[in-house]
C-alpha cells in the first residue's frame, strides 16, 4: 500500500501551549492485527496537558504524538482483522496518536460506533464517561440514596460523575470555580468553591460520604479521606494538584504508597484505591458500548466545553487553562 502523507499535532518538546507543532508525515502501512483508521475527532483533556507539560505518569518522551481517544472510520484492514469492513465508524481509547490523520490501532481495542449517534459527545465518553462511569459502576459501585464527593465538578470527568451519579440517584456534592456553581446546581449537584475548604466541615457535619472521587493527589488526599464515613470508599485517579495550582511538580510514589498504606487500619472502616482506564481491561468494550446507547437514547448528554479544528491545537490548550465552561474539549481532527 502507498503510504500517505498526513497531518498530526507533534509535541516536539516539553513546554507550554506554544510548543505544539502541526507537521505532514507518512503514515505506515497497519501491521498484522491493526487496522488503519481516519481519525475524525479525537479530545483535549488534563492528559494531554500534563504529557505536554511532562507531568504525566510513565509518559512517552517528545517527540510524540497525543490523542487520548478517537472516533474515526476504518480504512484499511491489516493482515488478520476482518471484525470492521472498510466505512465502519468506531471509537478507540488511544491514549496516544489520535491527533492524526489517520492512525493504526490493534483491532480488539475497536469498539462499533452507531451512525447515528453525535460523534463529538461520543468521542468524550471514550476517557472522560468512561472513566467516571468505570469508577462509579465498578471501583465504589455507587447506589441510589449514597452521598458522594467529587472534586472538579466541572471538568471532563468531573461532570460525568456529576450526570451518571445522578442518573443512579446518588446525592453529589463536590467542588468547582464559584461561577460555575448555578449551572452546577440545575445538574443536581451541591457544589462549592475549591479555593475554600468549608466542604470538609460541611461534609463530616452531614455524617460523612461514602465515596470521594479525587484527581488531585497528595494533601487533596488527606482532606478527602477525612470526609469519609464507616463503609466509605476514597478512589484517587490523578496528582493533577501542583499542575492546577501552579506549583513545582511533586514525586507521586509517596503519595501513592501512603494512599494504599491507609488501608492497613481496617479498623476505621475505610478504604482507598487508585484508579486507571485501561482499554484492556475487562468489560471495557461492553461499558462503552453501554455508554453509547445511552446516548443514543437520550439518558445522556455530553457536556461539550468547546470545538477546535486540528490547526489551532495551541488554542485548544489555551482554552483548557483557561477552564471556562463545563465539559470536555473537542478536536475535529479530519473531515469526511
Ligand atoms: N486515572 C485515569 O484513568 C484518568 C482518566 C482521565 C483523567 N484522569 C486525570 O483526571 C484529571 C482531570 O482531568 P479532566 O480532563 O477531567 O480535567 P478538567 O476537565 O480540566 O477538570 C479540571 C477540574 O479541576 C478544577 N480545578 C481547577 N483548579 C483547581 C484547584 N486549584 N483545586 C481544585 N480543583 C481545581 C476545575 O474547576 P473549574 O474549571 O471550575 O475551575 C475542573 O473542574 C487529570 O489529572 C487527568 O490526568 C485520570
Amino acid at each position: 500500500m502507498e503510504q500517505k502523507l498526513i497531518r498530526k499535532v507533534l509535541v516536539p518538546r516539553l513546554g507550554d501551549e506554544s510548543v505544539l507543532e502541526i507537521v505532514e508525515a507518512p503514515v505506515e502501512n497497519p501491521r498484522t492485527g491493526e487496522v488503519q483508521v481516519q481519525v475524525l475527532h479525537s479530545i483535549v483533556s488534563g492528559s494531554d496537558v500534563n504529557m505536554r507539560r511532562g507531568t504525566y505518569p510513565f509518559q512517552k518522551k517528545p517527540p510524540f504524538t497525543p490523542g487520548y481517544s478517537m472516533v474515526g472510520r476504518v480504512l484499511t484492514n491489516g493482515a488478520g482483522c476482518q471484525k470492521f469492513a472498510a466505512g465502519s465508524l468506531v471509537a478507540c481509547l488511544t491514549v496516544y496518536g489520535a491527533q492524526a490523520e489517520r492512525m493504526n490501532v490493534p483491532e480488539k481495542y475497536l469498539v462499533p460506533v452507531p451512525e447515528a449517534l453525535d460523534r463529538s459527545q461520543a468521542v468524550a465518553l471514550v476517557l472522560d464517561w468512561m472513566t467516571a462511569y468505570r469508577m462509579l459502576e465498578r471501583s465504589a459501585k455507587v447506589r441510589q440514596g449514597q452521598r458522594i464527593f467529587v472534586h472538579g465538578l466541572s471538568g471532563g470527568v468531573g461532570t460525568a460523575l456529576l450526570r451518571l451519579a445522578a442518573l443512579r440517584g446518588a446525592e453529589v456534592h463536590g467542588t468547582a470555580a464559584a461561577g460555575k456553581h448555578d449551572e452546577l446546581r440545575n445538574s443536581g449537584a451541591v457544589p462549592y468553591d475549591y479555593k475554600q475548604k468549608d466542604w470538609i466541615a460541611e461534609m463530616q457535619r452531614l455524617g460523612g460520604v461514602d465515596a470521594v472521587f479525587d484527581p488531585l493527589g497528595y494533601e487533596s488526599f488527606d482532606e478527602s479521606y477525612s470526609i469519609l464515613r464507616r463503609g466509605g470508599l476514597l478512589v484517587g485517579y490523578g496528582q493533577n494538584l501542583p499542575a492546577l495550582t501552579h506549583t513545582p511538580q511533586r514525586p507521586a510514589f509517596p503519595m501513592i504508597v501512603k494512599l494504599f498504606a491507609r488501608n492497613l487500619a481496617f479498623w476505621s472502616g475505610k478504604r482507598t484505591t487508585f484508579f486507571g482506564l485501561l482499554r484492556g481491561s475487562k468489560g471495557f468494550n461492553s461499558d462503552l458500548e453501554q455508554l453509547f446507547q445511552w446516548l443514543g437514547e437520550g439518558r445522556i448528554q455530553v457536556p461539550i466545553k468547546a470545538v477546535f479544528a486540528l490547526h489551532d491545537i495551541q488554542e485548544a490548550h489555551r482554552t483548557y487553562a483557561r477552564n471556562a465552561n463545563i465539559g470536555s474539549i473537542v478536536l475535529n481532527v479530519s473531515s469526511e
